[in-house]
């Protein structure tokens, strides 16, 4: 039987093995190829840490880096599909449980809407009323 993410040290395991995976992956490897791993990975423990632990200690603003990203290297319906699928493959080869549970559907959630924000902004723009 596999543990649940408890820890930290749980969250670095998941982190590392989803972006060595990431690396070598035929439609998502190119979109990591001039990163500062030894800044990136901190940022994403604590970018995990926080959402399935509420500590507080990610303070970034994915949707805003994602947007930007997107307009140097275009991203498609593929890109976020095979990212939720290695995402929750590694999570569910690692993991089980609650917390685990927890970290999957947050992924999906969060990437499906990134990936509507960012492929549909159209549909995400609030018209006021004119009556009052
Ligand atoms: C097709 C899907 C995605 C691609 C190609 C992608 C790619 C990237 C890249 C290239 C960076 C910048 C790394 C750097 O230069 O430091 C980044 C940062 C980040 N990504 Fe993604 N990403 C994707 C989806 C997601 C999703 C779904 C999430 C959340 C569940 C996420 C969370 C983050 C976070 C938290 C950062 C760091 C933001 C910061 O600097 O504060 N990404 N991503």
């Amino acid at each position: 039987m596999k543990k649940d993410i408890t820890t930290k040290k749980d969250i670095e395991t998941l982190v590392n093995a989803f972006y060595e995976k990431v690396k070598t992956d035929e439609t998502l490897a190119h979109f990591f190829a001039h990163v500062n791993w030894e800044k990136h990975l901190p940022l994403m423990y604590d970018f995990w840490e926080n959402t399935l632990f509420y500590t507080g200690t990610y303070r970034g603003n994915p949707m805003k880096l994602h947007e930007k990203l997107h307009h140097i290297k275009s991203l498609s319906e593929k890109d976020f599909e095979a990212w939720i699928n290695l995402f929750v493959t590694t999570l569910t080869q690692l993991f089980e449980g609650e917390k685990t549970e927890l970290a999957k559907q947050r992924a999906i959630s969060i990437a499906t809407v990134m990936k509507l924000k960012i492929l549909y902004p159209q549909n995400f723009v609030i018209q006021p009323t004119t009556s009052n």
